[in-house]
């Protein structure tokens, strides 16, 4: 228990990094190898950040299982993406992923190997060889912890190249001076409730998503959208909200994340008719169709009432077949999955699986360098300063649908290139910008405001009500109905939350100030995520809308900007135009 102090101390860095996952830590690398003065701030120890529960893998066309290439990475992207991406962005993304692949294995990751030495490569859903023509080998893994070892080579990057961490820091809110500059982030220290000013020449945002506004999430507690309520109340859109993609493997139940590398290993989904129903809905690709299709496949089967269990309401994901070695040497996580939260033996029953929330398609607007970009009746300009990378931005790689591993391939490509682009731009030869006097008052009026309220809500309550609002009104299937009536209760629930307080205010706990400061981040990505889903009349990827089946080309190929100030919608363009080939033109999804 500690009391907020008035006086604000500062300290000045060349860049500060809000995260340590992997884009955060593999910006900060970049950083501190060419000499920057470069914090990284994260609410739990950097090893401890979400992408250490990536489990599959990272996509990159290495090649070493059977023939491929960048090109066909990059239209499995694109049509994955049901051709909302960014297709400038894409190929870069795609063309730079075998050289951020072996860069990663120079640092020392632990790949799986085959027998030859090369990096193991397992298929992955949605990934093709020849456009689509046969299932490819796809993803770089480390059994199925990728993620894990992934982390952990760069924290031990990090600290040999001297980056500086803020272990259990908050970052509260963004410091912008006049000319909209950002000069860094106000930020609260959770263990002492200290708060300081970290001042830098370059803020980069790497805080993650925002999955802990649903209920049912394979995201860690600490995803609750710092990064979206810090762009929001600074005055910035976020882009594409409406799309979340639902897992389609979290145990029932439970949430925890099962692999789609179990399906890329042999695994295939049963209904209770014992059925490998996928074969109807995806006759090439079948379980291994990209998320949003298998997510509504599974959807259909349980309220068509051939869902598993007593209550019907899941399906089973079988990899008996595969066979006790392999599981144990493939997917070794997975077995203590089973055995901790289905209570099963993967190796010899199959595991209760529904879809479950997993990832934010949508974020801070940025361009392939990871700058901000706002825009203002149609024009884009970058906000000076800011960069953002990972799940928490929107350079518009995943379009309305993700590709299992392409997030990994995401925070390595566009966390580097952020990296690379503030190296290019010569901060040493520049002094940080005078602070201007109301640096802090936003992040101290929201302290104090919490302080002294008298309201009668708890966080605890207003939270959990905006994620089982979100989970029944912004669900894998959607309707006009359902979604007005979402906006509606998540308006109510905006107004709820100006209301929280402590009830003993000479016993408040830093970790209940911390998630007092979360819920305001929360309601920003969801108000943002409703409303959008709300205003999009298609269906397009993991937007799926009873009330408008079709995806809508002429009306909805473009990109949705939410503001927070009265709950504002814009939109502008999809990149359609390739870096350097011809345009991937929208054709039906089929797998
Ligand atoms: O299924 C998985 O291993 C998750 C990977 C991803 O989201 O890319």
């Amino acid at each position: 228990m500690a009391a907020i102090k008035s006086a604000i101390p500062s300290r000045r860095f060349d860049a500060v990094i809000v995260g340590a996952g992997g884009s955060g830590m593999r910006a900060s690398l970049q950083l501190a190898e060419a000499g920057l003065n470069v914090a990284v701030l994260s609410k739990v120890f950097p090893t401890r950040s979400h992408t250490v529960a990536a489990q599959g893998g990272i996509g990159a066309s290495l090649g070493n299982m059977s023939e491929d290439n960048w090109f066909w990475h990059m239209f499995d992207t694109v049509k994955g993406g049901d051709y909302l991406g960014d297709q400038d962005a894409i190929e870069f993304m795609c063309r730079e992923a075998p050289k951020v692949v072996y860069e990663l294995e120079h640092f020392g990751m632990p790949f799986d190997r085959n027998a030859d030495g090369t990096i193991y490569q397992r298929p992955f859903g949605g990934h093709t060889a020849n456009f689509g023509e046969k299932p490819v080998q796809r993803a770089c893994a480390a059994a199925d912890r990728t993620g894990h070892a992934l982390l952990h080579t760069l924290y031990q990057r990090n600290v040999r190249a001297r980056t500086h961490f803020f272990v259990e820091w908050m970052a509260i809110d963004l410091i912008r001076d006049a000319d909209g500059d950002v000069l860094g982030v106000v930020a609260l220290e959770m263990e002492t409730g200290e708060v300081m000013m970290l001042e830098a020449k370059t803020t980069i945002f790497a805080t993650g998503g925002a999955g802990r506004i649903f209920a049912a999430s394979t995201n860690a507690f600490i995803n609750t959208g710092d990064g979206m309520g810090m762009a929001a109340r600074a005055g910035l859109p976020l882009q594409d909200m409406e799309f979340w993609q639902f897992h389609p493997t979290g145990v029932s139940g439970a949430g925890v994340l099962i692999t789609e590398g179990v399906r890329g290993e042999g695994g295939i989904l049963i209904n209770s008719q014992g059925e490998r129903f996928m074969e109807r809905y995806a006759p090439t690709l079948k379980d291994l169709a990209p998320r949003d299709f298998v997510s509504r496949s599974m959807d259909q089967e349980i309220k068509e009432g051939r869902g598993c269990g007593p209550n019907k309401d899941h399906v089973l994901l079988d990899l008996r077949h595969i066979g006790a070695d392999t599981i144990q040497k493939r997917l070794p996580s997975i077995l203590e999955i089973g055995h901790k939260f289905a209570n099963v033996d993967a190796t010899k029953e199959p595991i209760p699986v529904v879809p479950t929330i997993h990832y934010q398609m949508g974020g801070i607007p940025t361009n392939i360098h990871g700058q901000v970009v706002s825009t203002t009746n149609g024009v884009n300009s970058v906000v000076n300063g800011l960069y953002a990378i990972g799940e928490c931005a929107c350079v518009s790689v995943h379009g309305a649908n993700r590709l299992g591993t392409n997030s990994l391939l995401d925070l390595i490509v566009f966390g580097r290139a952020a990296g690379n682009h503030v190296v290019a731009s010569n901060l040493k030869a520049r002094s940080n910008k005078d602070l201007p006097k109301d640096a802090a008052d936003l992040a101290l009026s929201r302290l104090a405001k919490l302080e002294n309220s008298t309201g009668s809500e708890r966080v605890q309550d207003v939270a959990n009500d905006i994620r089982s609002t979100m989970q029944q009104y912004c669900g894998v299937f959607r309707t006009d109905e359902l979604l007005q009536t979402g906006v509606q209760k998540i308006m109510e629930l905006d107004e709820r939350r100006k209301h929280v307080s402590f009830k003993d205010k000479s016993k408040v706990f830093n970790t209940a100030r911390v998630e007092a400061l979360e819920l305001d981040n929360l309601i920003e990505t969801a108000k943002a995520t409703i409303t959008s889903a709300n205003a999009r009349k298609e269906s397009r990827g993991a937007h799926a809308h009873r009330d408008y089946e079709k995806r809508d080309d002429e009306n909805w190929m473009k990109h949705t900007l939410w503001y927070s100030e009265g709950n504002r919608l814009d939109y502008k363009p999809v990149v359609t135009k390739p870096l350097t080939v011809e345009t991937f033109q929208p054709k039906a999804r089929t797998f």
